[in-house]
């Protein structure tokens, strides 16, 4: 029997577990998706709980909203999550108990060829995640050499990244992963191909859904909007968010954040909150055996003091 939902929710009881504290808090799932965690989240509230469910997806939030139907506490919002105090105004709610971001793409984006993020399936160079203007072709068509080697080394951390910024440039206009991926192809040969073509890929859906950034401010926002006790629980796939959110992380866990070789302390910083997992939390055998795609998944929470 093939599963009810295409996309398979990753530690979805450990990072429920680390989020839901209160069973009548204020929670945020800022990436529904297809509603896997969001739907673990209403079954540990109680009816006077509530659950905000963010995505920028307009086809994740339909499937989010008819899985959560029978489930009164919760409103939905076709948004970005950078846009979280704006959501949360329109639900006249200025404070939550806890927010959870399970990080990057889901199944249902990444395996419908048309909306053109795998270079595995052939499909328009398209790679937006919400209803933003710009396209991976736009940016692979219209960006200068120099801008797309800088996207390729920062967000693909590829090391080719200036000579397939060129092949690019050389033989533009692109408007099909295939035909991305076969000009890739030509130029890098050998057992690591697939491995390069995931990094410009992933580079190219980075700088559409201008990713990382909102990130930053996203995570920067919701601490500011945690009541005491709430918490924060971030799922990461990739290096580069990893990063983000562990940096974010220990300066809100530091009394501190001066430069090391400072000899004493003047920038006044107060910790805001603590450290909940020592260290990340990974995928298990059994749920790497049974969803190969979590391999890559690190799962880290604070709460707010
Ligand atoms: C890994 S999936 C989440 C899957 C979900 N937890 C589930 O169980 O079905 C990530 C989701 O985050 C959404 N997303 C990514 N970046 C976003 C952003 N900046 N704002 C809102 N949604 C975003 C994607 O559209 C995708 O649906």
């Amino acid at each position: 029997m093939s599963a009810p939902y295409p996309h398979t929710p990753v530690l979805l009881n450990e990072s429920v577990d680390l989020l839901v504290t209160s069973p009548a808090g204020v929670y945020v799932d800022a990436t529904c998706g297809m509603g896997g965690h969001a739907e673990k989240i209403c079954e540990r509230i109680n009816p006077e709980g509530r659950l905000l469910c963010f995505d920028m997806d307009p086809a994740a939030i339909a499937i989010a909203r008819t899985r959560l139907a029978r489930f009164q506490n919760v409103t939905f919002m076709e948004k970005n999550y950078d846009k979280l105090k704006v959501g949360l105004f329109a639900e006249s709610l200025n404070r939550i108990d806890g927010i959870l971001y399970d990080l990057g793409v889901s199944s249902l984006e990444i395996d419908r060829p048309e909306r053109g993020f795998s270079f595995m399936q052939d499909g328009p160079l398209d790679m937006r995640m919400g209803r933003g203007e710009t396209t991976a072709a736009d940016i692979v068509n219209g960006y200068s050499r120099e801008a797309l080697t800088r996207i390729f080394r920062e967000y693909g951390e590829e090391r080719f990244s200036g000579r397939i910024a060129a092949a690019i440039v050389e033989s533009r206009p692109f408007f099909r992963t295939r035909e991305l991926a076969d000009c890739i192809r030509g130029m890098i040969r050998g057992p690591y191909v697939n491995k390069t073509l995931a990094r410009i890929f992933q580079a190219l859906r980075i700088e559409v859904n201008g990713e990382l950034e909102s990130l930053k401010k996203s995570l920067a926002t919701a601490m500011g909007l945690l009541n005491p006790g709430g918490r924060m629980v971030v799922i990461s796939y990739h290096s580069l968010e990893d990063r983000i959110v562990k940096n974010t992380f220990l300066e809100a866990v530091s009394d501190c954040i001066c430069p090391p070789q400072n000899p004493i302390c003047t920038c006044g910083h107060k910790a805001q909150a603590k450290r909940i997992t020592r260290k990340p939390l990974c995928p298990g055998e059994t749920e790497l055996r049974e969803n190969p795609r979590s391999r890559s998944a690190k799962c880290r929470a604070i709460e707010k003091i």
